[in-house]
């Protein structure tokens, strides 16, 4: 059985750190409200010169420099955002033409936080129906850009960063033993509009619009999706929430993580957690705190990866992936 196995990956975060107390200064929060509701402590914001497809570009570098492969081994290149840098053409085609890849196809996915899993899961297909070898998926977003600087129930938790993946084909025996992308379940709920969205864009007002939430009910919604669309991967594979060695979620908010870490009955410490650094990247999330536990050693190949997330959308999905 065609697999999809993540054979690199890599991450960018803006220069410019702002801290809670900074944010403090410009409206009315603090520290301890910020750290208490969300576990944010600060959050990376891009340069004024910096867009989206800058931010993915480093990003895709570091994961190409992993694989020791150069951009025109690529096939594919899916890039999720929500804040590209124009409304057309896809970023993603801005990313093919940074890294100077002058074949495959490049295009973007949009499923806001969640979007890093729906362009995994949609790289995966392409992957396993024999279409493309070789695949990199990246999450990258500068969230800074549609915050509303004045609202502090939102602008306190979003950031900019970008991830990347490297996907390449390899045959397994088809079980949960394979390496790779084991299964992927993905959702969407578009009742739910009006508890997060951005208040403009080309066909409704012509302008970029804000970010806007009802916070308490995206939480409501949040824990009890994310804690069932993991138990759908679980029970795909016949695997149990106890051989899961790694939860890479999105990181949106501790209490959301910890809640679903518990609901799934998972020992913290099988948990990565970047919020307090990163804040909330949107489709960068996951990729983001992915490549920092590579990199620091504590994934190992041959360990079960969960990775969620849920946004905008809503939407909501996971996957589940040998390493
Ligand atoms: N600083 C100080 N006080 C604040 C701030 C702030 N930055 N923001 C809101 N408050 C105040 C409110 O005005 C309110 O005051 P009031 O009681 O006088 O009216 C009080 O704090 C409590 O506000 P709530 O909104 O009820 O606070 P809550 O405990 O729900 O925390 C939060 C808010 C952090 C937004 C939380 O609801 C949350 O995390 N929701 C999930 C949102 C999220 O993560 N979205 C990301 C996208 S979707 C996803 O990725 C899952």
């Amino acid at each position: 059985m065609r697999r999809s196995v993540i054979t690199a990956t890599g991450s960018y975060l803006p220069k410019r750190i702002v801290t809670n107390d900074e944010l403090s200064k410009r409206v009315d929060t603090t520290d301890e409200w910020i750290v208490a509701r969300s576990g944010i402590k600060q959050r990376h914001i891009a340069a004024d010169d910096e867009l989206t497809s800058d931010l993915a570009t480093h990003a895709a570098k570091a994961a190409l420099e992993m694989a020791g492969l150069t951009p025109d081994d690529i096939d594919l290149i899916i890039l999720a955002t929500a804040t590209p840098d124009e409304t057309f053409p896809a970023s993603a085609t801005v990313v093919q033409k940074n890294l100077g890849m002058t074949r495959g196809f490049a295009f973007d996915v949009q499923a806001v936080c969640t979007g890093f899993l729906f362009a995994l899961a949609t790289a995966d297909n392409f992957v396993k129906s024999g279409q493309v070898n070789r695949a990199l998926v990246i999450g990258a977003e500068t969230f800074s850009r549609i915050l509303d600087w004045e609202d502090r129930t939102t602008c306190v938790l979003f950031a900019d960063g970008a991830g990347a993946v490297i996907l390449e084909a390899e045959d397994g025996a088809g079980t949960s033993d394979d390496r790779g992308i084991l299964t992927s379940h993905l959702h969407s709920d578009g009742d739910k509009h009006d508890l997060l969205y951005v208040d403009g864009g080309p066909s409704s007002t012509q302008t970029t619009g804000f970010l806007r939430m009802e916070g308490r009910e995206v939480f409501r919604h949040a824990v009890n999706n994310l804690a069932s669309v993991v138990h759908e991967a679980m029970e795909a594979t016949g695997l149990t929430t106890e051989d899961i060695d790694w939860l890479v979620p999105h990181q949106a908010n501790k209490r959301i993580i910890d809640g679903t870490g518990r609901k799934l009955k998972l020992d913290p410490k099988k948990v990565v957690l970047t919020v307090d650094k990163h804040g909330n990247t949107s489709a960068a999330s996951v990729p983001l705190a992915l490549d920092e536990a590579v990199r620091d050693g504590r994934i190992k190949r041959g360990d079960l990866l969960l990775l969620e997330a849920m946004g905008g959308g809503f939407t909501w999905g996971s996957a589940l992936v040998r390493w």
